[in-house]
């Protein structure tokens, strides 16, 4: 479906959880962030439900995000189910990657086409700082996991938080010797409306965007860098669907009703 600005929204973004396992300075506080409780989570047939709806009006492409979406109980039933919906020709996520390991095979057998895994360095004791205390070997294990399986092609996202050139170039190196694309995110900031283009990515660039978000609560978010939302639960799916594509702001301006880590980027 075009937008009023003849945008083709086809691609939809699905936070399916707000918990995380790591704490990334960029994104959560060290004591995390007010949680949603159980009963305000979307439930997997909502999610799958609302999906077909998308995919009625257009949308070809999902991505699955958090929070961390591999620590949503199930989530590997919940790539089965929307895998199976007509019309859905890329199914992927964005994943820290430190549990990639243990589901890599099952995602992919459940129809997973490809990740995308936060790494934005190849220092072990950086990325424990950045991420407060996450295991770099976790990520190794993970990326090796998605490779082998064929959750490919492997992106890796680095956010650009200053580090030093021959970290960077240690990250492009690993990245060109394991076939892994490398995109630079800039860091952003909801709240005053900082962003940017990702390098290597197509996000950033509100004239040619394509997406819309549905977040852990119900919201549907026409724009990461805006607070309208359309809640499926109070408006069903085909009103907030239509809310959303409808109203659709030209550009981001800031978005200070939601986190980071509830929309996953
Ligand atoms: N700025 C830019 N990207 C962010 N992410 C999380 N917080 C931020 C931020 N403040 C993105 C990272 C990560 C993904 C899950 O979310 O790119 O890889
Ligand atoms: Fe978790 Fe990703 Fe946020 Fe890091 S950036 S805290 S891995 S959701």
């Amino acid at each position: 479906m075009l937008d009023h600005f003849s945008r083709e929204i086809n691609y939809l973004r699905i936070s399916v959880t707000d918990r995380c396992n790591l704490r990334c300075q960029y994104c959560m506080p060290e004591e995390g962030v007010k949680l949603l409780g159980h009963k305000d989570i979307l439930s997997f047939e909502e999610i799958v439900g609302f999906a077909e709806a998308a995919v009625k009006k257009g949308i070809t492409k999902i991505r699955l995000t958090g929070g961390e979406p591999l620590v949503r109980k199930g989530i590997v039933e919940l790539v089965a189910m929307l895998s199976k919906i007509k019309g859905v020709n890329d199914l992927s996520m964005t994943t820290n990657g430190t549990l990639l390991d243990k589901h890599a095979e099952a995602l992919a057998q459940a129809g997973l086409n490809r990740v995308n895994i936060s790494l934005d360095t190849l220092d072990a004791k950086k990325y424990c700082q950045v991420t407060r205390n996450g295991d770099i070997e976790d990520v190794s294990r993970g990326i090796q996991a998605a490779t082998k399986t064929r959750l490919t092609p492997i992106k890796i996202n680095c956010v650009l938080l200053g580090q030093p050139i021959g970290e960077v170039n240690q990250l492009k190196d690993f990245c060109k010797k394991n076939k892994l694309s490398l995109r630079f995110i800039h860091q952003m900031d909801l709240r005053t409306g900082e962003f940017s283009v990702v390098e290597g990515g197509d996000g950033g660039n509100c004239s040619q965007c394509n997406r819309i978000r549905l977040l852990p609560n119900g919201d549907v978010k026409p724009c990461l860098f805006s607070d309208l939302a359309y809640n499926i639960r109070e408006l069903g799916n085909e009103k907030a669907l239509n809310l959303a594509i409808g109203n659709k702001p030209k550009a981001g301006t800031y978005n200070r009703s939601a986190t980071f880590s509830q929309i996953g980027g």
